[in-house]
This record gives structure tokens, C-alpha cells and sequence, in this order.
């Protein structure tokens, strides 16, 4: 529970300013992959929001791209900067996909969904030709599970059964709410927030959840990650696949 409430508070908070600092640093050098022509997915959170500004003032100086939003929220915001958009229907693929997370471990991969957008944030992201996560330092982890809470996209129809099936997996699961009212995503679904700990095989359990009946998605985003950009007190560090060993 207290992790949820912690990142969830995190979340709507957006950290400390050093935190806002770092998440910068990370986002302006994210932006620098961006090429005219593009088709350019737009995560969702506190972090690619620096992201998305800058490709806003970068749209009004003559660059030409178009966004495809992660959530209602992103495509709130790009609208009102005067991005162009498109959906991923209109288009074969997505260029680059800059987008942000809750937390990464060393063979980048990650956790999701603290903003509740993971289902749509996993599917741009897996119709992307490069996807780059930014973050600041507090989200890199010796193990994903470790600080916060896994999120479950599930059908509002027996909620209550899935959250049960999803204990069995061996967590402390708790349907998502925001002042007392269950939150809603974008695609009109519910958000089992799970607490494993430490997750030790994060493959097999990405499987092992999308495969109980009433699960539409999770927020272990797995092997689908290219490049991460941490923002740190220390200055910027990239973290690439291909240097990791499996
Ligand atoms: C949205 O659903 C999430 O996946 C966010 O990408 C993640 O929670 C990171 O958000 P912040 O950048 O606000 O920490």
C-alpha cells in the first residue's frame, strides 16, 4: 500500500527541483535524436513532459514531425503546444519513441504506469524502430519491483476475481484509487497496483500476468528498450542494449 501512495504522490508531484533538473538534462539530449520528417511517439509523465516542450518550441522554429500520443493526457498537452499528430493506425511505424519510467534495472528493462498509461505507452513503444527512455537517477534499480508497486490494466468486469488470481502469483495486489473512486484509463479499464519486492524473473512474470483472463496489459516493459537516459547530480549517462550481455 505504502508504495503506491508514495509514488503515486511522487507522480503528481514530479519531484524535488534537483529531480526536475535532472529530468531536463535528460529530456534535452533525448530531443536530439529527433531528424525532420519523423513520426515521433510521446510518452506519458513528468519527465517526457521536458521533452515534449522542447519538440513544441522546436515545431514553432521549422521542424516538421508528428507526434503520436501515449495517452489522453500527452495528446492534451502536445495539442496546446501545436505539435502535429497522428495515430499509430495511420502510420507502418514509429521513428523514435521518447518516453520515461518508473523504474529500469540493468538489462533495461523496466516498470511502467505510474500515470496508468501503460497499455498504450507498451504498444507505441513496441511499434517503435528506437525507443528511449529518460529518467533521473532514483529509477535506476538493482531489481524492478524493488521501490514500486507493478501496475495491471484489467477489465472493470470481475475485477475483483483477476485481482484475486493475480495474488496467487505471489503479490499484495490493490485496485487503484484517487480520492476514494477507482481510477480510470484512458481505454475505460482498471489499475491493479501489485507489490512483489524484488521481482526475479521479470519475462517469465510479464507472461505469467497477461495471461490471466481480464488482463489487458502490465507494466514490465521487457527487451524493448534501446537506449535509456539517466539525468544524475553528476551530469547525463546513456545506457545502450547493445552493450548489455545476456
Ligand atoms: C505513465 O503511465 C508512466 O509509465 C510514466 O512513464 C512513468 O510513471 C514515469 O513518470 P514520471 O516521468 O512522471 O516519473
Amino acid at each position: 500500500m505504502y508504495k503506491f501512495l508514495y509514488s503515486l504522490l511522487h507522480y503528481l508531484a514530479g519531484g524535488s527541483v534537483e529531480q526536475q533538473e535532472m529530468k531536463k538534462q535528460a529530456a534535452d539530449k533525448a530531443v536530439q535524436y529527433i531528424e525532420d520528417g519523423m513520426t515521433i511517439g510521446l510518452g506519458t509523465g513528468s519527465t517526457v513532459e521536458f521533452a515534449i516542450k522542447k519538440i513544441g518550441e522546436m515545431v514553432k522554429t521549422g521542424l516538421h514531425i508528428e507526434g503520436v500520443p501515449t495517452s489522453l493526457k500527452t495528446k492534451r498537452f502536445a495539442t496546446e503546444l501545436q505539435i502535429p499528430l497522428t495515430e499509430l493506425d495511420d502510420r507502418t511505424e514509429i521513428d523514435i519513441t521518447i518516453d520515461g519510467a518508473d523504474e529500469v534495472d540493468s538489462n533495461l528493462n523496466l516498470i511502467k504506469g505510474g500515470g496508468g498509461a501503460l497499455t498504450r505507452e507498451k504498444i507505441i513503444a513496441y511499434h517503435s524502430k528506437k525507443v528511449i527512455i529518460i529518467v533521473d537517477e532514483t529509477k535506476i534499480v538493482k531489481g524492478l519491483g524493488c521501490d514500486c508497486a507493478l501496475p495491471v490494466e484489467v477489465t472493470r468486469f470481475a475485477w475483483a476475481a483477476t485481482k484475486k488470481t493475480l495474488e496467487k502469483l505471489g503479490c499484495t495486489a490493490e485496485l487503484r484509487k484517487i480520492m476514494d473512486e477507482a481510477f480510470i484509463t484512458d481505454n475505460q479499464n482498471y489499475i491493479i497496483d501489485c507489490e512483489f519486492g524484488k521481482i526475479a524473473d521479470p519475462e517469465t512474470l510479464e507472461k505469467d500476468i497477461n495471461n490471466i483472463p481480464g488482463v489487458l496489459e502490465n507494466g514490465l516493459f521487457i527487451d524493448l528498450v534501446d537506449e535509456v537516459i539517466v539525468g544524475s547530480k553528476q551530469g547525463m549517462m546513456t545506457l545502450e542494449r547493445q552493450n548489455i550481455v545476456q
